[in-house]
């Protein structure tokens, strides 16, 4: 790989990327992808390994520290996590000036960064203890925010977070009443939240980490970070795809729409897109939409849920799949692909899906911005352009254009 910085102090020539399809932004030891072979780790783990033995807060440990943590040091990290996990009151205020049918993920974008006015003023970032600690608030209160703005939406009283539940029965517990006894308050929800979770949790430098490792890297604070970050996940080609794929499987509606709606994506000028299909890195299978495949069936069958949706989405990859089109593009499914049929069997709303995922990469989020508080290279985000304006144009006044 090419040192363009070099190059660029040597010769004052840089490089055209949009998209930064060939630009490597940082060094980063987090997690590995190989995109042609369809492997995925997390500090060397194989994510198959970590789905299957692991749970979100260990791997949140893992990422943020580099290795697995002992019994002792899990504990201390589960304690700090939990600690944590409550709002300011003042929060509540902020939090009831929204209207009350925004969109979650707008919430979500002003309460995190609205962290920062909490706990900014005493935070000091050259420590490292610090550092380690903002990190940690963000991660315990990012399911409460998220179940504060959902319970908002929908009239209900906020819920605090009960001290005595894990990580995601603590979150589950928040947004939904006991005495109604949703799906979702089943031991199979939380098991199957918590491999989302695993799943989602970091991803390199995606679009949403990578913008908050431009803004970590002016040295703003960790919550405006991740409040950047929530904004850029919610774009549909990005983390709002779990949502467009429902609504894209809902309109499709019934197996036999299907042809259709692949010959529609393959038209351009349609301007469609298969929601939870491709991916800038994948070529191949995405490897957790295989491990959510696999789990949609089975947590559907244990919920006793039956989704006409899943028979669409089935029918779908299978066309695809068979598809000279996508074959040529290497368009495979993506994480999101099946995720959204299960945050809907656990009784997950629609326009909470990719606050879902907002909650589990706030793990990768801020274990990236630790890395780059401590990389002695980081300097300044400030990507050049390639201007296509005009140039030397004489000032008109108004009365004479
Ligand atoms: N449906 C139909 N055609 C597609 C799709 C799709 N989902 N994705 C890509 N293509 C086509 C493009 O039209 C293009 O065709 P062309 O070569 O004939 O012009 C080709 O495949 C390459 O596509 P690009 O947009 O150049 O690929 P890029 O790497 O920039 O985009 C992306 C990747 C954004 C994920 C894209 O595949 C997409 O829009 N997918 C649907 C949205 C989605 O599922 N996003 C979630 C991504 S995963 C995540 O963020 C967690």
């Amino acid at each position: 790989c090419l040192d363009i910085g070099k190059l660029y102090k040597e010769t004052g020539s840089f490089t055209y990327d949009p998209g930064f399809m060939s630009t490597a932004s940082c060094r980063s030891a987090i997690t590995y992808i190989d995109g042609d072979a369809g492997v995925l780790q997390y500090r060397g783990y194989p994510i198959e390994q970590l789905a299957q033995h692991s749970n979100f807060t260990e791997v949140s440990y893992l990422l943020m520290n580099g290795n697995l943590p002992t019994p002792a040091e899990l504990a201390k990290f589960e304690h700090e996590v939990t600690h944590h996990s409550m709002m300011h009151e003042a929060f509540r205020t902020f939090l009831y000036g929204f209207r009350h049918d925004a969109h979650p993920m707008a919430m979500m974008t002003g309460m995190l960064g609205s962290l920062a006015a909490f706990y900014h003023s005493d935070l000091n970032l050259d420590d490292p203890e610090e550092r380690r600690m903002a990190a940690i608030r963000l991660l315990a209160k990012v399911p409460t925010i998220a179940a504060a703005c959902y319970r908002y939406s929908i009239g209900w009283p906020i819920r605090y977070p009960k001290n005595n539940l894990e990580y995601v029965e603590r979150f589950l517990h928040m947004m939904f009443e006991v005495p109604s006894e949703p799906l979702a308050l089943k031991p199979v929800a939380a098991k199957a939240l918590d491999l989302l979770f695993i799943l989602h949790a970091d991803h390199e430098q995606n679009a949403s980490t990578s913008t908050v490792r431009l803004v970590g890297s002016t040295g703003a604070n960790p919550y405006a970070c991740v409040a950047a970050g929530v904004a850029a996940l919610w774009g549909p080609a990005h983390g709002g795809a779990n949502e467009a794929v429902l609504q894209m499987l809902e309109e499709i509606g019934r197996p036999e729409n299907v042809g259709s709606a692949v010959a529609k994506a393959k038209d351009k000028e349609s301007g469609f897109r298969l929601m939870g299909f491709g991916h800038r890195v994948y070529k191949n299978f995405d490897p957790r939409a295989k491990i959510i495949r696999e789990m949609c069936h089975q947590v559907l069958n244990e919920l006793g849920v039956n989704d006409p949706l899943l028979e669409v989405a089935m029918k779908l990859e299978e066309a695809a799949l068979k598809d000279e089109y996508f074959i040529q593009r290497k368009l495979y499914p993506n994480v999101d692909f099946y995720s959204g049929i299960i945050y809907k069997a656990l009784g997950i709303p629609t326009e909470m899906f990719t606050v879902m995922f907002a909650i589990a990469r706030t793990a990768g989020w801020v274990s990236h911005w630790l890395e780059q508080q401590n990389d002695p290279e980081n300097k300044i985000g400030r990507p050049r352009q390639i201007y296509t304006g005009a140039v030397d144009r004489q000032y008109v006044p108004a009365d004479k254009r």
